[in-house]
């Protein structure tokens, strides 16, 4: 266990570390419990470039209708708002943002797997999800920080940064999460698309898919966070949108055989 900075001291410390890093054009907003931040973002009325965070959350939510869950408040839970943009590049963006704060915290390199999930040793430290309206996108980042122990559905999914390298504090990494995105999600695209491509762990590999209803597997030929991925499989190419795609394990299909399954994880991490 790890000593946390207490709450009441995160908004000064987080305003001075995005002053740090240069942004000065936002606001902080931290709340002690909520469902999500997502919704505490729309709640509050949070416009372009102010971050929610939160201490506890307690319904968080994961890409395609998953959850997302911290019970014991052991990660981080933050929600950055900016102008909406096209899908492909905040996808970019913020995983590649994402990535560069974990590496710092790890002082070690991890991996994207399409879309943005942030992976060290084939489990996942981080994951993102990217909703918009027609003015706002809201950019949620869960990561796994403190977490040592996981239930049985997770044990070989998840890892948090304690179990890779040491115990980290939720303050801490939030000093090194909060000014890496707004650094990322103001990059240029070409940066930022090189940062993603020299972290894409699945590009190359053979991996199966529940794409609809359906099951897909093939070597994955292109990827790209915001539209889709590009497969080669034994009936030719196929691409499968990022909107309706996810990834599955091996036992998942072979205990599903071929018949249309429900995605592999109710959870995301
Ligand atoms: C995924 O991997 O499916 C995305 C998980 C995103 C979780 C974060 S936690 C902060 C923000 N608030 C939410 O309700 N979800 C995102």
């Amino acid at each position: 266990m790890i000593a946390e900075t207490p709450i009441e001291e995160w908004p000064d410390r987080l305003e001075a570390a995005l002053k740090a890093g240069g942004n000065s054009r936002h606001r902080v907003f931290v709340v002690r419990e909520t469902d999500s931040t997502q919704e505490a973002a729309r709640r509050i009325g949070a416009s372009a470039n102010d971050v929610v965070v939160a201490w506890r959350q307690t319904a968080g939510r994961g890409r395609l209708g998953r959850r997302w869950f911290d019970p014991e408040n052991l990660g981080i839970a933050a929600t950055f708002v900016r102008t909406a943009a096209a899908p492909e590049y905040l996808a970019v963006a913020s995983a590649v943002g994402t990535a560069w704060a974990a590496e710092k915290l790890l002082d070690g390199p991890v991996g994207i797997k399409w879309p943005n999930d942030i992976m060290v040793d084939g489990r996942k430290l981080a994951g993102i999800l990217i909703q918009q309206t027609s003015d706002l996108a809201f950019i949620g980042i869960g990561m796994n920080v403190n977490q040592i122990r996981w239930p049985a559905t997770l044990a070989d999914r998840a890892v948090s940064l304690a179990q890779i390298s040491r115990p980290v504090d939720r303050l801490e990494a939030l000093g090194i999460l909060l000014p890496a995105l707004f650094r990322s999600l103001f990059q240029a695209r070409d940066v930022l698309e090189e940062e993603f491509a020299r972290r894409d762990c699945l590009r190359g590999s053979r991996a199966t898919f529940l794409t609809g209803q359906e099951i897909v597997t093939g070597r994955v030929l292109r990827t790209d966070p915001g539209r889709g991925l590009l497969l080669s499989t034994d009936a030719g190419e196929v691409f499968l949108p990022a909107a309706t795609t996810t990834m599955c394990r091996a036992a998942d299909v072979e205990t599903r055989g071929t018949a249309p399954v429900t995605p592999v994880a109710k959870t995301s991490h």
